[in-house]
């Protein structure tokens, strides 16, 4: 008999090991895409209805003639202009696929099995995600009756195993900001030693002058970290590019946690040229704020609670009725965002798409009385 048919035998092996903490990770779902019929409008990613801007896809497609070659890994040109921009050291910045990129890296650098990170819930879909895949612990703290982040519960949440916290403002998906006062009193009491991650992917469409520019909580707390996205108000999320504003060792950590080329450089060139394109961002953003206002003003018209929105959708607490909603949108050509359950989350689109959601609601209160 040899020594190894002594040994027991193996169980049987149904494939490669993976990581229990992915058991039970529920997928991101994305928006629905629009219909194929002519027509059909897409308002379930926040996305920006407007082509990129001026100049932007020419340096895009210019770029692609050496589709041969790495990206800048230093993304020195991006960083370059985002540092002029904002205002900040290029050596507190750090780049992305995307900002969700950043937040995972953000988690990967902070967090792991035994530890906890606080969000608001209902937030950004990918928070729970990233943090299962890192093995830390999610503690979620729900939302006001107003749909506001409950600021002083995610205080009272913070334990000695805290690392991470997401403050998503305005927050995905019920549209609320969070005001400065607020916002101050919370990092107050957060410790030195955790980080905090004031997500503003939305910022750009904010006007409550009361809503503070995270970049100035971030230049007064080496605990802050700002995340902003080329994805939503500068119309480039296809490109998959954002960034982070943060103070040493957590910039440093983010090089270190990042895909190496992980944003191409048609990406980073794009953002470039949209960062030039100012003039014509501004009047986008405004007149998408505008058109925000006109429906959520006639949302509440026909009876409708809609939660103040600092960003480019509104959020309609629908509940049990939340699928036929979404249902009958579709049926009239637009998709929206449903929660099953909770609410529709709509994103301000084409002046044509926003008028289907309007008739579409209108109608929807009619049949149904007071949903
Ligand atoms: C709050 C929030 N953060 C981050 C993101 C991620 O955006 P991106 O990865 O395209 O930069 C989104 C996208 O929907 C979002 O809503």
């Amino acid at each position: 008999m040899t020594a190894s048919s002594q040994e027991p035998a193996a169980p049987p092996v149904s494939g490669p090991r993976l990581r229990a903490a992915l058991d039970g990770i529920p997928a991101y779902s994305p928006g629905r895409p629009a219909g194929q019929e002519p027509g059909s409008f897409k308002l379930s990613s926040n996305e920006n209805p407007y082509p990129p801007l001026p100049g932007v896809l020419e340096t895009a497609v210019a770029a692609m003639s050496s589709l041969n070659r790495y990206p800048d890994m230093s993304a020195a040109a991006l960083f370059e202009a985002l540092a002029e921009h904002f205002a900040v050291p290029a050596g507190h910045l750090a780049l992305g696929t995307g900002s969700v990129g950043i937040a995972q890296q953000l988690i990967q650098a902070t967090a792991g099995p035994g530890d906890e990170v606080i969000y608001a819930w209902r937030s950004f879909e990918a928070y729970p995600i990233i943090t299962q895949i890192s093995g830390a612990t999610s503690v979620r703290v729900p939302l006001t009756a107003t749909e506001e982040h409950d600021l002083p519960a995610m205080a009272d949440a913070i334990t000695d195993r805290t690392r991470l916290i997401f403050v998503c403002t305005p927050n995905n998906p019920t549209g609320r900001a969070i005001r400065r006062a607020g916002l101050t009193a919370f990092l107050d009491r957060v410790p030195a030693d955790v980080l905090v991650v004031l997500d503003e992917a939305y910022r750009e469409f904010v006007r409550d002058e009361q809503v503070p520019d995270g970049l100035e909580l971030y230049r007064e707390r080496p605990n802050v970290c700002v995340l902003r996205t080329f994805s939503k108000a500068y119309g480039l999320a296809g490109m998959r590019v954002g960034f982070a504003v943060a103070h040493e060792p957590v910039a440093a950590a983010l090089r270190k946690t990042a895909v190496p080329f992980g944003v191409s450089q048609a990406a980073q060139n794009a953002a470039i040229a949209s960062l030039r394109a100012e003039d014509a961002l501004l009047a986008r953003v405004d007149a998408l704020v505008a058109e925000r206002g006109r429906v959520a003003a006639r949302l509440a018209e026909q009876g409708w609670t809609v939660p103040e929105s600092q960003a480019n959708f509104v959020w309609l607490r629908l509940g049990e009725d939340t699928s036929a909603f979404a249902a009958a949108c579709e049926a009239a050509g637009v998709t929206v965002r449903p929660f099953a359950g909770e609410g529709v989350r709509v994103t301000v689109g084409e002046t044509e798409a926003n008028d289907i959601v309007l008739r579409v609601a209108g109608e929807f209160r009619a049949a149904r009385g007071n949903v």
